[in-house]
C-alpha cells in the first residue's frame, strides 16, 4: 500500500529508483514520482498512471544526481491525479517528501501553517502538509547555517520535531536541495528498511525494491528515524534515544522476485506451490512422535497442554486460511477455536478467558488492521503468536513467537501461495496441539501421510490447468459465479469468490452448500454458474442434494470433486474438475488450486490485469 524508495550513493538515481518502484509496483499503482537533488537543484517527474508512465517521462526529460527519493501511490487522501502523486515539496520547494500511511491530523497540521502564513499548497493530501511543517521547522532553525554537517542535524532535528507534532502512521523517506548527499527515513506503522551497500545506502518500503543491489538490511522499528549517507547512517528514536539494529541478510534473491518463464507472478506462484507447501512443513514433522515440531511458538509442552481456547485473526485471504484452521484445529486437538476479522476483533469486546492463545495470519507481516489486532491481543496480556511469511516483518517481530511460512517472496497482488502454506501451518499446530491432548499417534501418522503426499498431489492438480482454462473461455460471458462448500471446503468457497472477484471483477459470492436453500437459491439462473467443491468425503451426499437442487432450477454447475464424486456427477455437473483423493483435513490445500487457476484464466481471458488488479494493491497498511 503505497512504496517508497530512496537512494544515495555514487550512481545515477533515477535508474535505480525506477528499478525499485517497479518491484514495488505491488504496492499501489495509481500514480508515481521521483525527485532527485543534483547540485544543489531538486528536479522532479511525477504523473497519474503506472511506473511505465513514469519512466516514460523521465526518459523524454531525464534526470540526473546520485541521491533522492521515489514513490508508487494507492490513494487515501485526495483523488488519482498528477499534483497528489508523490513526491510533495515544501513551501520553498526545495525539500521533497515520500510517505506510505496516513496523517491522520494533518488538517488541524494544515491550519496551524496557514494560520501562519503558508497558503503554498499545491495538492489534497496530508503528505504535503507534513512536508511543509518539516520545511518550515528547517527554514526557521537554518535560516543562517552555512555549515553542511550543521544544516544535517538541523534537518534531522526539524523531521524529529515535525513527527512529535504527527497523528496517524508513516513511513517516510525524504532530502532536501541544500543538504548535499543526505536523505533521512522514518517509520510508525508502516514498514521501513534500509538497504546497506557499498558507498550507497537505500531506504524502501519492502527489500524486494532494493534486494538486486544489496542483501543487507536493517529492519527500522516504530518510532524509528535514519538520516542516512553514503558510507554511513545513524538510527535513533523519536524521543531522541539510539537503538540497538541489526544488519540482517535478505533471505531471497533478485533472481526470486523475477516472473522467469510465466506471464504473470500470479500463475507463477500458483506453480510454486508443490515447493511451497513442502517449504512450510520442512524440518517440522516429528514421525517418531506423530507430531509437527514448532519451536517458534516459544511455548512449553505445560503451555502448549494449558491452551483451552485458539482466536484465529486475520484479513482477506489470511482470514479465510484462518476459517479452515478453525475447523482444523477442532477437529484435531478439539481446542475451541474462533476466527475473527482482525479489524472487527480490534475494536469490540471479545469475551477472553486467560487461557486463550491468539494468532495473528498475515502473509506480509505489515497489514495494518491486522497489526492493530495483534497490539492490542498483547496489550490485554495474551500470547499472540504470527503465521506470516515476510521474515523480519512488523508482525513477526511484535508478536511472542511464532511460525514463517517460507513461501518466498509473493507478488501478485491476488494471494495463492500463501493462502496454502497458512493453511499447512495450520495444521502442524492442529497436529501439534492434538498430539498434547488426545490425539493417538496413528491419527498424527495418518495427517502427517497426508502432509507428505501433498506437494505431488499439487503437482496433478496443477495439470489441470488446460482444462480449467478451457472451461474459463467457455463461461467467460457469464454476469457472475456462486461458490458452494461445507465443512472443510467452505471457507475454500469463501475464497474461491474472493479471488474471482478481486481479479475478474465479477459478481461472485461464496456460501457453506446447504445456506442455498436459505435464500441464495433466489439468485440461480442459467447465465451464473455455481461451483461446488464436493469432494468425496463424509458430506459428499449432502452436496449432492444441494447440486440437484441448482441443476433443477437450471443453473450450470462446475464441480471439483474425486473418487466415487466424479462417477457420481458425471450426469450432473457440467464440468467436472477430478482431483486426487485426500482426507478432508487436507483436501482444501487441493481444491483451492482449481479455484485460483479458474479465477486467474478467466481474468486473462477478459482481459484484466491479473498482478495488479483495479482500485487493489498487496500489504495493505492502512486502516
Ligand atoms: C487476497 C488478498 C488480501 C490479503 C489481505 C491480508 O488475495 O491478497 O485479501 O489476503 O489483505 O493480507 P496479509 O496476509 O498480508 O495480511
Amino acid at each position: 500500500m503505497c512504496g517508497i524508495v530512496g537512494y544515495v550513493g555514487r550512481a545515477e538515481a533515477a535508474p535505480i529508483l525506477l528499478d525499485g518502484l517497479r518491484r514495488l509496483e505491488y504496492r499501489g499503482y495509481d500514480s508515481a514520482g521521483v525527485a532527485i537533488v543534483d547540485r544543489g537543484h531538486l528536479a522532479t517527474r511525477k504523473c497519474s498512471g503506472r511506473i511505465a508512465a513514469l519512466a516514460t517521462l523521465v526518459a523524454k526529460r531525464p534526470l540526473s544526481g546520485s541521491f533522492g527519493v521515489s514513490h508508487t501511490r494507492w490513494a487515501t487522501h485526495g483523488k488519482v491525479t498528477d499534483e497528489n502523486a508523490h513526491p510533495h515539496f515544501d513551501a520553498s520547494g526545495k525539500l521533497a517528501l515520500v510517505h506510505n500511511g496516513v496523517i491522520e491530523n494533518y488538517q488541524a497540521l494544515r491550519d496551524d501553517l496557514v494560520r501562519g502564513g503558508d497558503t503554498n499548497f499545491r495538492s489534497e493530501t496530508d503528505t504535503e502538509v507534513l512536508a511543509h511543517l518539516i520545511g518550515k521547522l528547517y527554514d526557521e532553525s537554518c535560516a543562517s547555517t552555512v555549515d553542511v554537517h550543521q544544516k544535517k542535524a538541523r534537518l534531522f532535528a526539524a523531521v524529529r520535531a515535525a513527527l512529535q507534532q504527527v497523528i496517524g502512521t508513516y513511513g517516510i523517506a525524504l532530502v532536501h536541495a541544500d543538504v548535499p548527499d543526505f536523505m533521512i527515513g522514518a517509520r510508525r506503522g508502516s514498514p521501513l528498511v534500509l538497504g546497506v551497500g557499498k558507498d550507497e545506502n537505500f531506504l524502501a518500503s519492502d527489500v524486494s525494491a532494493i534486494v538486486a543491489y544489496t542483501r543487507d538490511a536493517v529492519y527500522l522499528n516504530d518510532f524509528d528515524i535514519v538520516a542516512v549517507e553514503r558510507d554511513k547512517f545513524e538510527i535513533s528514536s523519536l524521543a531522541g534515544e539510539s537503538g540497538d539494529h541489526q544488519v540482517s541478510k535478505v533471505e531471497f534473491t533478485a533472481e526470486d522476485i523475477k516472473k522467469g518463464v510465466y506471464p504473470h507472478y500470479m500463475l507463477k506462484e500458483i506453480f510454486e506451490q508443490p515447493d511451497s507447501v513442502r517449504d512450510a512443513m520442512r524440518g517440522r514433522l516429528s514421525l517418531e512422535e506423530c507430531t509437527a515440531k514448532l519451536g517458534g511458538l516459544n511455548m512449553t509442552p505445560a503451555q502448549l497442554r494449558d491452551v483451552g481456547r485458539i482466536v484465529l485473526m486475520g484479513c482477506g485471504t489470511a482470514l479465510h486460511a484462518g476459517r479452515v484452521g478453525e475447523y482444523l484445529i477442532e477437529r484435531l486437538a478439539n481446542i475451541p477455536t474462533e476466527v475473527e476479522f482482525a479489524h472487527e476483533f480490534r475494536h469490540r469486546n471479545t469475551p477472553m478467558t486467560p487461557e486463550t492463545l491468539v494468532f495473528a495470519i498475515s502473509q506480509s507481516g505489515e497489514t495494518a488492521d491486522t497489526l492493530g489486532a495483534l497490539r492490542e491481543s498483547r496489550r490485554k496480556g495474551f500470547r499472540t503468536l504470527g503465521i506470516c511469511n515476510n521474515v523480519a516483518s512488523t508482525i513477526a517481530r511484535e508478536s511472542d513467537g511464532g511460525v514463517y511460512m517460507h513461501a518466498g517472496p509473493e507478488i501478485g497482488v491476488a494471494a495463492t501461495k500463501s493462502f496454502s502454506s497458512q493453511v499447512v501451518i495450520l495444521t502442524l499446530i492442529g497436529l501439534l496441539f492434538g498430539r498434547m491432548r488426545n490425539l493417538s499417534t496413528a491419527e498424527g501418522s495418518r495427517v502427517i501421510e497426508a502432509l507428505e503426499a501433498l506437494p505431488e498431489q499439487i503437482e496433478i492438480v496443477l495439470k489441470l490447468s488446460d482444462q480449467i482454462k478451457a472451461i474459463a473461455k467457455k463461461y467467460a460471458d457469464v454476469n457472475g459465479l456462486l461458490f458452494f462448500g461445507r465443512q472443510f471446503n467452505f471457507p475454500i468457497a469463501l475464497e474461491g469468490a474472493l479471488k474471482m472477484k478481486e481479479i475478474t471483477y465479477l459478481f461472485a459470492e461464496g456460501h457453506p452448500s446447504a445456506e442455498l436453500k436459505h435464500g441464495i437459491i433466489a439468485l440461480v439462473r442459467p447465465d451464473l454458474p455455481s461451483i461446488f467443491i464436493a469432494p468425496d468425503d463424509a458430506v459428499f451426499s449432502k452436496n449432492l442434494n444441494n447440486i440437484e437442487q441448482v441443476k433443477a432450477r437450471k443453473g450450470p454447475i462446475i464441480a471439483l470433486t474425486s473418487g466415487n464424486g466424479v462417477n457420481q456427477l458425471k450426469n450432473i455437473a457440467n464440468e467436472i474438475i477430478s482431483l486426487p483423493a485426500a482426507p478432508d483435513c487436507v483436501m482444501p490445500i487441493l481444491t483451492v488450486i482449481p479455484l485460483q487457476l479458474l479465477a486467474y484464466h478467466l481474468a486473462v481471458e477478459l482481459g484484466r490485469d491479473v498482478d495488479k488488479p483495479r482500485n487493489l494493491a498487496k500489504s495493505v497498511t492502512v486502516e
